[in-house]
């Protein structure tokens, strides 16, 4: 008998659940991928920074996956509007949801929804060229901008602002996005932490580049930057140590400035029309180890506000979802009989690449060792049902074929490897000539 499975979402979560599942399976088996987008992999496309080239040649890795002769990548296909889980259950012995985190959190502060307030899910969809968000979405027209939080998505969206069009011309950054990023206005970017730089989430790998940038001043003020007692582990005493070097720094008259902040909350984002400033307020922790204000306030004088405070799952049509922790409910990766998650939509979003592996080769035990033995099933074909609903996936081919163009537009442009096209016309009239 020959096991199917459908595994829905391409980012490194389903791809890790399709090889997981080749190389755990003793029988046959069918993997079908399928996808929402025309393109497969996820963030590892649509996230990761442009200029962390090394990181993005992970895809070189999936790619290998979606090679596999078990497995089939069917793009274009979205679980809620062509499929529901009834549709995927009457064709497969199971189904694996993938589908990541793609929302961002809210503040919960007045001003949150005025024109210029972004959140870092949409300025990182813009800069990746996501087809979700138009490439003339965001103009770089304020001097001064302030970044939320201090996690590796504030550090990568901080380290695209500071940057100059040039250094970021070899990258695959599409070229409305680029010429906009060129005409950029931005000369000071504020990144405020709410806690101190005992606290903050970014790595030191990728704090220890932002000290590096050509174009951009890092200063930090030495009161925030002081950290009593505690014996930290190795890299948050790395963070602890770079932030208080900068602190004794000079600046070098660099044409743009990055403040890293600390200690302070944002309250309010003030503005009629537009963001016109931000109000935050000086914090300290509790004896219970809460964040709480002092009632000392601030305010910068910014026109942008780029809230990034963490990503967040959406539910799935007719899958269980849990509003308190914002992921699918499941023990080892069991949701319910024949269904199971994987990735950031069962552990919430936090984690590298890397972490899918391991959480991926979890799930398929699970999923393998319920469905052993089990008598075969009289399965529905997916694709007869697709072309039944007028649906023609993007096959690997088809997105092989994107991939040529966007090479081809890099070497047009004389830039880098690739630049990405942009919307989902661009990229059918690619494939599909
Ligand atoms: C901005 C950013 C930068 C990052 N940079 C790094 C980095 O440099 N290094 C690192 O190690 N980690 C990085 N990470 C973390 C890493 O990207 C995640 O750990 C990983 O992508 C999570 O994998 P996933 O498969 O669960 O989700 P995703 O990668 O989000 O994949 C989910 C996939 O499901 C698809 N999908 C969604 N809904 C549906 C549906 N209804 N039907 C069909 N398909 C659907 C989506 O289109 C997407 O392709 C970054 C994360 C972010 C947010
Ligand atoms: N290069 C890389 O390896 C890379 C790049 C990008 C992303 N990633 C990974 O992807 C995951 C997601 O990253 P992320 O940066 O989105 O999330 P994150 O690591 O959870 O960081 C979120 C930040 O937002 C702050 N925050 C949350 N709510 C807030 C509020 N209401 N007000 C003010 N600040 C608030 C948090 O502060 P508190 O700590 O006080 O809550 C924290 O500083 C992480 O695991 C990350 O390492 C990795």
């Amino acid at each position: 008998m020959t096991l199917r499975v459908a595994v829905i979402g391409s980012g490194p979560a389903g791809i890790y659940t399709a090889e997981a599942l080749v190389k755990q399976s003793g029988e046959p088996l069918e993997v079908d991928v399928l996808e929402r987008l025309p393109t497969p992999y996820g963030l590892v496309r649509y996230g990761v920074a442009p200029d962390h080239t090394s990181i993005k040649s992970i895809a070189n890795y999936l790619r290998g996956v979606l090679e596999l002769p078990e497995v089939r990548f069917l793009g274009g296909v979205t679980l809620g509007e062509h499929l529901t889980v009834e549709d995927l259950l009457a064709c497969y012995d199971a189904v694996v949801y993938c589908t990541g985190a793609m929302v961002d959190r809210r503040l919960g502060i007045p001003g949150e929804d005025l024109p210029g307030s972004v959140a870092a899910t949409d300025f990182v969809n813009w800069y990746c060229g996501h087809p979700d968000v138009d490439p003339s979405r965001f103009t770089l027209d304020s001097s001064e901008v302030a970044v939320i939080g201090v996690g590796n998505v504030a550090v990568d969206v901080v380290r695209v602002l500071a940057k100059t069009a040039e250094e970021l011309s070899a990258t695959d950054v599409p070229h409305e996005v680029l010429e906009r990023l060129a005409g950029s206005q931005v000369k000071a970017i504020h990144m405020i932490g709410r806690r101190g730089p005992e606290h903050a989430k970014f790595t030191l790998k990728e704090l220890r580049e932002l000290g590096e940038l050509a174009n951009a001043d890092v200063c930090v003020r030495p009161e925030e930057a002081v950290v009593l007692g505690g014996d930290f582990p190795r890299q948050i005493k790395g963070n602890i140590e770079v932030l208080r070097s900068w602190s004794e720094r000079n600046p070098a008259g660099r044409p743009r400035r990055l403040d890293v902040r600390f200690w302070l909350r944002p309250v309010e984002i003030l503005g009629s029309e537009r963001v016109e400033g931000l109000r935050l307020e000086r914090t300290r922790l509790s004896p219970e180890g809460r964040v709480v204000g002092t009632g000392e306030y601030e305010t910068l004088p910014v026109g942008m506000v780029l809230r990034s405070v963490g990503y967040q799952s959406v539910p799935l049509p007719g899958v269980p979802f849990s509003e308190k922790t914002m992921t699918v409910p499941n023990a080892a990766g069991r949701v319910r009989e024949r269904e199971y998650v994987a990735g950031w939509l069962k552990r919430g979003p936090t984690g590298v690449i890397g972490t899918n592996k391991s959480d991926a080769a979890e799930t398929v035990r699970t999923l393998l060792s319920d469905l052993s033995g089990q008598p075969p099933r009289d399965l529905k074909r997916l694709d007869a049902l697709l072309t039944e609903r007028g649906v023609r996936p993007v096959t690997y081919g088809e997105w092989q074929a994107i991939e040529a163009a966007e090479a081809e537009l890099a070497k047009s442009l004389g830039r880098g490897e690739r630049v990405k096209l942009v919307g989902l016309e661009a990229m059918l009239r690619a494939c599909r000539p």
